[in-house]
């Protein structure tokens, strides 16, 4: 590794680890880097044609550099004793049983990770913390470092989250709003803060590289993913009260997104939030919030999430309730599976209780999604592991579920076509095609104000948009 000015380590290979360190990779020639994972399935996919997962700009910057001064390896502990800085982008998902089940962040595999580098360590580290994370996690790491690790070394850790968002990763890595590194306040601290900071510098503007203390830093990830829900739940509680009284939202998003000090991002109104975040985050801030004995605080975030529940609901409801009041036996177009567009990744997708719904209704469903593979669709549909019944669910699904390749395939002989996910090719449909090829009345939900309503109505649809009334 004489060539190589620095090596580095990062812990899990996912949605994080993977993109994030390729990023460090490409920027950056004279650094070795080690992606590691205990998923060996995870590790091959990631040295072959076909990555784990779908971003797009990834495939171009891993084939450049694998090989080279890239490495995707299950051995964990070589690389480990290689490197000088440790990334821990492992997952951190929310706990299923004991305490805090349902609310506090699961911190298993941030402890196993931890402690695997503190029995393997040869030599001092700076160990980096770029998994989303309650407060004060860095100082749980130290204790297990400190206590199990050989005499003599340092372990500096910093806390560096990830606001990458999915379908948008690479763009957000190499032009990032900030990048914020919390850190001890002590010489040692600041001088592994620094280090990182360099590193960062080779394609990220200084005065984006935002440095503060350990506790700032961790609060500051969940108190963005919290606020960013917020104002998805903010538009979409107005999205009910649009529909109730015909005021149309996006009108009153444009409008309101036009003050400066609020800002139009953010504010689609939608089927509800998912993916694998906001929700974990949220709740780990809940959790945070109750155990310090801040109920108030507690309760207020709380409401974004129950908010976001009853955006999915309501949405199911108004589809049944359009389609006189029973989905029994009809057939119904699900267009989108993943929790956003240009991603496949379909955790905590709205499609997923959308089409839970639909089953349980005995309704005929199909999904088409351009990224998301069936294997996956039927996984998220059945959960291996949670029922006890598994086969009679798996048999139920299977005889009520059908995936397809394209949107003319999955609407044919359908009821009702649903928009679940924005993806851009759904807007550039034949519309007049999928309507003759439907039975009559047709109807369209459109789940994310994608589509042109006004030209739909004229082809013959009934059409039922979210915030909007016919
Ligand atoms: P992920 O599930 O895609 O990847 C995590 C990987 O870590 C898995 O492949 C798993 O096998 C591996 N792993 C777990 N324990 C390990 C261990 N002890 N040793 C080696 N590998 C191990 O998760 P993700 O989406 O990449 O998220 C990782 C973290 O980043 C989470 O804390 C998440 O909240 C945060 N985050 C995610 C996003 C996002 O867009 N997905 C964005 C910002 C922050
Ligand atoms: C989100 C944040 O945007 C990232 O900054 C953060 O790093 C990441 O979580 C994380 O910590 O995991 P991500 O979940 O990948 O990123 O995607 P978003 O673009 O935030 O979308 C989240 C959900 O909100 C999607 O279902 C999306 O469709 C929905 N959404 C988003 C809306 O319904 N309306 C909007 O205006 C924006």
């Amino acid at each position: 590794t004489n060539q190589f000015a620095t090596t580095i380590c990062c812990i899990g290979a996912g949605y994080v680890g993977g993109p994030t360190c390729s990023i460090i990779a490409d920027k950056c020639h004279d650094v070795l880097v080690y992606i590691v994972d205990i998923d060996q399935t995870r590790i091959d996919q990631w040295n072959s044609d076909k990555l784990p997962i779908y971003e797009p700009g990834l495939d171009d910057i891993v084939k450049r550099r694998r090989g080279l001064n890239l490495f995707f390896t299950t051995d964990v502990d070589t690389a480990i004793n290689k490197s000088d800085i440790i990334f821990v982008s492992v997952n951190t998902p929310t706990k299923k049983s004991g305490i805090g089940a349902g609310m506090a962040a699961d911190l298993k595999y941030i402890e196993s990770a931890t402690r695997r580098l503190a029995q393997v360590a040869q030599s001092s580290k700076i160990v980096v913390e770029k998994s989303t994370v309650p407060c004060k996690t860095a100082e749980s790491m130290r204790a297990i470092l400190e206590s199990n690790s050989k005499p003599g070394l340092r372990f500096d850790i910093l806390s560096n989250p990830e606001f990458l968002a999915e379908g948008t990763a690479i763009q957000d890595l190499l032009n990032p709003d900030r990048v914020l590194i919390g850190s001890l306040q002590t010489p040692e601290g600041k001088k592994a803060q620094a280090t990182l900071a360099d590193l960062y510098a080779r394609w990220v503007p200084r005065e984006k590289i935002i440095t503060m203390n350990l506790w700032s830093s961790e609060l500051s990830k969940l108190a963005a993913n919290a606020m960013l829900a917020q104002r998805i739940s903010s538009v979409n509680a107005l999205s009910a009260l649009c529909e109730a009284t015909g005021a149309d939202i996006d009108e009153v998003a444009y409008a309101v997104g036009k003050d400066t000090r609020i800002g139009s991002k953010f504010l689609k109104a939608s089927v509800g939030f998912g993916g694998s975040c906001f929700q974990k985050d949220i709740l780990n801030l809940v959790y945070l919030c109750e155990s310090l004995n801040l109920h108030e605080a507690a309760d207020y975030w709380r409401q974004v999430i129950t908010i976001n529940e009853y955006q999915k609901k309501r949405f199911i409801q108004r589809i049944v309730k359009s389609l006189f009041n029973t989905v029994t036996n009809k057939s119904i177009a699900i267009l989108g599976f993943a929790f956003k567009k240009n991603t496949g990744d379909t955790r905590e997708s709205a499609a997923i209780s959308l089409i839970k719904y639909l089953i349980e209704e005995q309704a005929q469903v199909h999904i088409y999604d351009p990224k998301v593979e069936e294997e996956q669709i039927f996984f998220d549909l059945i959960e291996p592991g949670v029922y006890s019944n598994e086969n009679q669910v798996l048999h139920k699904v299977k005889k009520l579920v059908k995936v397809h390749k394209d949107a003319y395939s999955a609407t044919l002989n359908t009821d009702a076509l649903v928009v679940c996910t924005e993806w851009d090719e759904f807007t550039n449909l034949d519309y007049q095609k999928i309507y003759n090829q439907m039975r009559k009345p047709a109807f369209v939900f459109d789940g994310r104000l994608i589509l042109n309503s006004d030209k739909l109505r004229k082809i013959g649809f009934n059409v039922e948009v979210i915030g909007k009334v016919a």
